[in-house]
C-alpha cells in the first residue's frame, strides 16, 4: 500500500497541469415517490435493513435525480452491475415509458431480481444475467451503481462505443492495480502520471471510510476525485460532455462519486 507521502506529490503533479477534478451541483429534479412505488423496488423493503437500506435509498435517488434529464420516453436503460436490481427496478418504476435491463455476473442475485420484478408486477424491466462485455444489445444510457474496479470503465467504455449516457458511481478503485485495461485512461493524464503512480493512487482512492472528517477519508476522498476525472476526461476525447459529483448526503456511501457523460 502507498503512502500518503508517495500519493501526494502525484497529485500536486496532477494540478500543476490543470488535472484537478471540478465537481458540478447535482441538478434539482423531482424526488422519487417511494410511497408511490411497489415496495419491492425499495432498498428499505426488505432485503436490506437499517441505515445499510436507507444509504442505498439515497444512492439511488441521487442516480435517479442524474437520469431524469437524461432519458426519452422509449430509452433503453442498462443497469449494469445491477446484483438484485436496487438501481435497476426503482429506475423501472419511474420511468415506466423505458425499458431496463438488470445486468450482472452473478446468476444467483439476478435470480433475487427476479423475484422482486415478478413481486412489484414491473413490466418493462429484462434480465441479463452476464457479463459487462457481453452486453451487445443496443442501448441508450448504462448506470453503474458501485460497479467494482474496472467494470465501471469496461462499462464506461461501452456506453461511449455505443454513443450512449453514462451514469457511473465507482467503487472498489483499488481493483484497478489489476487490470489489464490501460491506465490512466485519458491521454492527459498519461502525459503526467504513469501506470506504477496510477495504481497507487487507484488505491489510495479505497481509504474513504465512515469518519468523513478523518484524514484518511480526506484522502481516500481527494484521490477517488482524481481517478474518476480521469475517466470523464477519456470520455471527453471522445467528444463527450461530462460532470461529475459527490451524493448528497455525501454519507451516502464511502464511494460517494457520480461520473456522467452526454455524447454530445
Ligand atoms: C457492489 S455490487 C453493487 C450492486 C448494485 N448495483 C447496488 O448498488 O446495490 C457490484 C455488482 O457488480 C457485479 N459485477 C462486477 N463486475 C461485473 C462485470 N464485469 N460484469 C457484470 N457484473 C459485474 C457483481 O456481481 C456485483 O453484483
Amino acid at each position: 500500500m502507498p503512502s500518503w507521502s508517495t500519493v501526494a506529490p502525484i497529485l500536486d503533479r496532477l494540478d500543476a497541469q490543470g488535472l484537478t477534478p471540478v465537481y458540478d451541483a447535482l441538478p434539482e429534479t423531482e424526488p422519487v415517490e417511494w410511497h408511490a412505488l411497489p415496495t419491492q423496488v425499495d432498498p428499505t423493503g426488505g432485503l436490506m435493513d437499517g441505515i445499510r437500506a436507507q444509504r442505498k435509498r439515497w444512492q439511488v435517488e441521487n442516480m435517479i435525480r442524474v437520469l431524469r434529464g437524461l432519458t426519452r420516453p422509449g430509452s433503453v436503460i442498462v443497469d449494469f452491475g445491477a446484483s438484485s436490481g436496487n438501481l435497476g427496478l426503482p429506475v423501472a418504476a419511474c420511468f415506466p415509458t423505458c425499458q431496463v435491463y438488470i445486468v450482472d455476473k452473478k446468476s444467483r442475485t439476478v435470480d433475487i431480481a427476479k423475484e422482486r420484478i415478478a413481486g412489484s408486477g414491473l413490466k418493462n424491466v429484462a434480465l441479463y444475467p452476464g457479463f459487462v462485455k457481453e452486453v451487445t444489445f443496443p442501448f441508450d444510457v448504462g448506470l453503474g451503481l458501485h460497479l467494482c474496479g474496472d467494470a465501471t470503465d469496461q462499462a464506461q467504455m461501452l456506453c461511449i462505443e455505443r454513443g450512449a449516457v453514462y451514469i457511473m458511481a465507482p467503487c472498489c478503485i483499488g481493483f484497478i492495480q489489476r487490470s489489464a485495461l490501460v491506465f490512466p485512461r485519458s491521454r492527459a493524464f498519461s502525459m503526467v502520471v504513469n501506470r506504477t503512480e496510477y495504481d497507487w493512487l487507484a488505491s489510495a482512492a479505497d481509504w474513504t471510510g465512515r469518519d468523513e472528517q478523518g484524514d484518511q477519508h480526506r484522502r481516500g476522498k481527494r484521490s477517488m476525485g482524481y481517478v474518476n476525472r480521469d475517466r470523464n476526461l477519456a470520455a471527453v476525447e471522445h467528444r463527450y460532455r461530462v460532470t461529475q459529483h459527490t451524493m448528497v448526503p455525501s454519507d451516502a456511501s464511502p464511494k460517494n462519486e457520480i461520473i456522467v457523460g452526454t455524447p454530445s
